[in-house]
């Protein structure tokens, strides 16, 4: 991707289906002088996505899609993202697979925050599985998006151990911490 030489930030949409902690935590970061994204819309497909509220509280855009025809659904995103002059896409906590051509439309410029420790368990409940293979270690991944889940190539990875004590719930607690951390990392790291 192309780094960031003058002071104008990158035009950003954030794509979300819930809690939206990641997407508060870059909206805080886009606050920061020195960063390199502004967030100019969210898209959620869920109406009641406990995250939208973040975009209200920061006069950010917002709009809802519910994916029943999922070409045309895309095809409107593509149309909305034009008319805001996005640039670059973070998916955070987005429960849809965009697929190939959409992906193509925005050659590398889409990047997803993963609970896992890539290439480890993509999809669902990385936690539970982590447990139940008893890995000695766990943590998340910010990774470019292709149309394969969870496989693009990676752009930053951080791992917390495992403890003794730890359940699916305390795992998911403390990886959210760490993804809080490493999204903005991330995103200095593709345009600094
Ligand atoms: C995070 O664990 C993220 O890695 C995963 O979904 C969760 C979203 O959390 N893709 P939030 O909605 O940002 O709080």
């Amino acid at each position: 991707m192309e780094k960031l030489t003058g002071p104008k930030k990158i035009r950003t949409a954030v794509f979300i289906s819930g809690a939206g902690s990641n997407l508060k935590n870059l909206i805080k970061f886009s606050k920061i002088k020195k960063n390199p994204i502004s967030i100019d819309l969210v898209i959620s497909n869920i109406s009641k996505a406990k995250g939208l509220k973040y975009a209200d509280q920061s006069s950010i855009d917002k709009k809802i899609f519910n994916f029943e025809n999922f070409k045309d659904t895309e095809k409107k995103i593509l149309i909305l993202l034009k008319k805001k002059k996005i640039k670059f896409i973070c998916l955070a906590g987005f429960m849809k697979i965009l697929s190939n051509d959409f992906i193509k439309i925005f050659n590398g410029k889409i990047i997803n925050i993963h609970p896992s420790l890539l290439p480890k368990y993509k999809g669902l409940n990385t936690h539970e599985r982590a447990i139940k293979n008893k890995d000695k270690f766990t943590g998340c991944t910010v990774h470019h998006v292709t149309a394969r889940l969870d496989s693009g190539k990676v752009i930053l990875q951080k791992k917390i151990k495992i403890g003794a004590k730890d359940n699916a719930n305390s795992l998911a607690k403390k990886v959210l911490k760490l993804e809080h951390k490493l999204y903005p990392a991330a995103i200095m790291k593709i345009f600094y």
